[in-house]
């Protein structure tokens, strides 16, 4: 049994083998270091009003995706892509309380509240593809502009996740059968 730290999200997984993405966050497999590597003060930074301000477009981004990947987990009649979205609604709420660490307040009391979506995947499955992409390149441009360097690594790191997802929601769309 090996123990590894995910240097984004902080959580420690327990296995054999490290995985290729942290199974909290989607942080890829080069953030997952020993525990030596995580210093308790990682997310002590003084932020610039610009990071601030970043940071708080990045938490209501994650909250509301957190809510729509709820919505879409409520329709359970299909069972392997509610189960699937409900893991995708776990990662985006663990990236908001990532965010709201790091700003230093308290995360939103809605995170476990369901969005309505559409009774139809493919229409929620195009729309998660354009929250994806507008995450991940938001985050891009925050990264880039960031001066301090959790918040570059924290943005470019999560911004990679989103763009996973991306991936992801095109198997889902084979899965679902849309055109
Ligand atoms: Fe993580
Ligand atoms: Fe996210």
């Amino acid at each position: 049994m090996k123990m590894v730290r995910c240097r984004i999200c902080g959580e420690v997984y327990l296995g054999s083998e490290t995985p290729s993405h942290c199974p909290f966050c989607g942080a890829h497999r080069e953030y997952l270091v020993s525990s030596e590597e995580y210093p308790a003060d990682i997310n002590d930074v003084q932020l610039t009003e610009t990071e601030r301000a970043d940071l708080e477009t990045s938490i209501e981004l994650e909250r509301s995706n957190t809510r729509f990947y709820l919505g879409m987990a409520q329709h359970k009649e299909e069972p392997v892509l509610s189960s699937a979205y409900k893991r995708l609604s776990k990662i985006e709420a663990e990236h908001c309380e990532l965010f709201c660490k790091l700003v230093n307040i308290d995360e939103p009391d809605d995170l476990s509240a369901p969005m309505e979506v559409s009774d139809d995947w493919c229409v929620n499955i195009a729309e998660s593809v354009e929250r994806e992409k507008r995450a991940s390149s938001l985050y891009r441009q925050f990264a880039a502009r960031s001066t301090n360097e959790r918040i570059h690594e924290v943005f470019d790191a999560v911004s990679a996740v989103e763009a996973d997802h991306i991936e992801f929601d095109g198997v889902a769309s084979a899965y679902a059968g849309c055109d």
